[in-house]
């Protein structure tokens, strides 16, 4: 229970990623506020869940884009649990095409959600977590942002952008007790990886040392540690979980 009495906003938690890292803070002790888009099937039952688990959760239904649903986010937070003490952007989507054919709607569409949507998220936040004088930020990026993926240019581009994003934030916030760090998942079992065709996902699999695709846990297990005491001293990093696939 290392993180009871913290509160946790994590952005896009209806689903996939974001729902698995809100289970393992909400396990740590923690408040949690859910967001995901309006719309969205999944956040009503996910909600329900952490409710019938016994977890503190408030639900904020908004778009990361959008700056007035964004503050509306941290409103319902301070109401809620008085503090923020973590922020995960983990929002995100894909609209993957090769450069050739990408529309430009495709490339605005993935940098609005990935990336300018962090920013807002993190500014809006930055404000409470500066009045504390602590707080942790956690950026989900990717593999993709690192090593960039042909039919991905949109998609690579934005967790590049959200690995810049995460290393200005955690030199701009430091001096304020503020932690800002990025994870970089590879291959994760989800919804939006269980679309592609077998054929990539084989190719994939043969390139991964440890020789098997990731599961939501292994990502949410490393965000727990960044999300706790125990990486106090840890900053501007960008942690791989890959199985190997990038070092
Ligand atoms: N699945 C993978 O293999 C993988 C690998 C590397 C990185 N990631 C990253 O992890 C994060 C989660 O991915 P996932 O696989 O769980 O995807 P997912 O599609 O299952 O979940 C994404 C969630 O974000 C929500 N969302 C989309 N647009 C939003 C918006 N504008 N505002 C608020 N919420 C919004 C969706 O409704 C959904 O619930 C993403 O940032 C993704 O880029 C995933």
């Amino acid at each position: 229970m290392q993180l009871k009495g913290k509160t946790a906003i994590v952005t896009g938690s209806g689903r996939g990623l974001g729902k698995a890292i809100a289970l393992k803070l909400a396990q740590m002790g923690a408040n949690i506020v859910l967001n995901d888009i309006s719309g969205s099937e999944d956040i009503d039952a996910t909600a329900e869940e952490f409710k019938a688990l016994g977890y503190n959760v408030v639900v904020t239904k908004g778009d990361v884009r959008n700056p007035d649903d964004v503050e509306n986010m941290v409103k319902t937070a301070i109401e809620a649990f008085g503090r923020i003490d973590i922020l995960v952007n983990n929002a995100g989507i894909t609209r993957d095409a090769l450069l050739i054919r990408m529309t430009e709607k495709d490339w605005d569409d993935v940098l609005d959600i990935n990336l300018k949507g962090a920013f807002l998220c993190t500014k809006a936040v930055a404000k409470v977590m500066i009045k504390q004088r602590s707080g942790k930020i956690i950026n989900i990026a990717s593999v993709s942002g690192v090593m960039g993926n042909a039919g991905q240019a949109n998609y690579s581009a934005s967790k590049a952008g959200l690995i810049g994003l995460t290393k200005s934030t955690a030199r701009e916030l430091a001096s304020r007790g503020i932690t800002c760090n990025a994870v970089a998942p590879g291959f994760i079992q989800s919804k939006m990886t269980e679309v592609l065709p077998e054929k990539l996902k084989e190719e994939y699999l043969n390139s991964i040392p440890l020789k098997r695709f990731g599961t939501p846990e292994d990502v949410a297990n490393v965000v727990g540690f960044l999300a706790s005491p125990d990486s106090d001293y840890v900053t501007g990093q960008v942690i791989h979980i890959d199985g190997g696939l990038v070092m």
